[in-house]
């Protein structure tokens, strides 16, 4: 994946070629320009209104109670990232924004919007973050608002590969009981539950999480599949007798010593033929050719948490080590970057 500066007409492949572009300059502004005004089209419901219908500045302006002049300089800037089009006088939003945004997206992502500000917060720490080698572990830093945004967000982020856990994750036949540690909304496990007939799925959550988690379990129909628990994955035992359990996109959170330990505990609560699976981002090898998004995300988490992604190696080490047997990566074309390591205890 690339994503920057990229000339793509004439007259700019020539500005290029005589190196007349100013690159850092457009890298330091464009980026962020970008970014905050899809943020603020979505938070003005703009992209909504224009899902359904095509509207003009003027009406688009009075129905968002804002600036007609800088409206129209917005929805410049998210024409050009692709998410508006103008036909005559009149916005629409493209078929990419129709799956992302407005009230009949398949794979929605206002929330995720919303939650981009507190995420940018975060950014804000890198050079201090660089100097100490030391994160921000925002777990223990976000306000009761920002916890709700960060918990609807992950369920848009689920949407986007819990199918592809939910079939390829193994589950013993008979399986009634799983557990979906820092499962958050429950989504995932729901989806598994839905395949296997007769599992139900236990999130065991931190304590700020479990309000808003309960709710979107609710809102988004699967409450009756997920039951929800406080616990602390650092610290807790994970039960006992347990059939299956998914651990994704937490552990690049967690130091390799407190992976470790994670590992030991599920093994410990599974039952024999229990099956464990870790869904995560799979970071680049130092030698790979560097790549947007994968090492953007690498660096993201280790602003974030002190950790960062791992490699199927690690995890395959880990879960060796940890006693599981029958310890596979599964990945998808649809998926890049991304993993579901599984494997089961003897
Ligand atoms: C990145 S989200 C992933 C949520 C969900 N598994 C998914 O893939 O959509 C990480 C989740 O881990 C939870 N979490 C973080 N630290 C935790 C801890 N010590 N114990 C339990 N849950 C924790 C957070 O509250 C958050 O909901």
């Amino acid at each position: 994946m690339r994503y920057g500066v990229i000339p793509t007409s004439p007259p700019e492949m020539i500005a290029a070629a005589f190196k007349k572009i100013p690159y850092p300059i457009l890298d330091v502004l464009v980026g962020p320009i970008q970014a905050w005004a899809l943020v603020v089209a979505s938070g003005l419901g703009v992209l909504n209104s224009i899902a359904t219908e095509q509207l003009t500045a003027r009406e688009l302006a009075t129905r968002a109670n804002c600036d007609e002049e800088c409206l129209r300089l917005l929805l410049r800037v998210v024409r050009a990232m692709g998410y508006v089009a103008l036909a005559g006088d009149r916005y629409r939003l493209t078929a990419k924004a129709r799956r992302h945004f407005g009230p009949a997206a398949a794979e929605p992502y206002a929330a995720f919007a919303r939650y981009g500000p507190p995420q940018w917060k975060m950014l804000e720490r890198l050079a201090s973050v660089v100097r100490s080698g030391r994160g921000v572990d925002f777990h223990n830093h976000q306000t009761a608002e920002e916890w709700r945004l960060y918990q609807a967000a992950m369920l848009e982020n689920a949407r986007g590969f819990g199918w592809f856990v939910a079939e390829r994750m193994p589950v013993p036949s008979g399986a009634s009981e799983c557990i979906d540690i820092a499962g958050s909304h429950g989504y995932v496990s729901a989806a598994l539950c839905r395949r296997h007939q007769g599992l139900k799925a236990t999130v065991i959550e931190r304590r700020e999480a479990l309000e808003s988690a309960r709710e979107l379990a609710t809102q988004a129909g699967h409450g009756d599949l997920v039951s929800f628990r406080e616990g602390d994955l650092l610290v807790d035992s994970f039960g006992t007798d347990i059939d299956v359990a998914l651990l994704c996109n937490i552990l690049h959170h967690l130091s390799v010593e407190s992976n470790r330990d994670v590992l030991r505990r599920v093994h410990t609560a599974l039952k024999r033929g229990g099956t464990i699976g870790v869904f995560d981002i799979e970071t680049p090898t130092a030698r790979s050719r560097p790549e947007a998004a994968a090492d953007a995300l690498a660096l993201y988490f280790r602003i974030t948490s002190t950790s960062t992604c791992f490699q199927a190696e690690d995890y395959l080490k880990w879960l060796a080590d940890a006693g599981f047997a029958d310890r596979r990566v599964i990945r998808s074309v649809k998926l890049p970057s991304r993993m579901l390591i599984t494997a089961r205890k003897r």
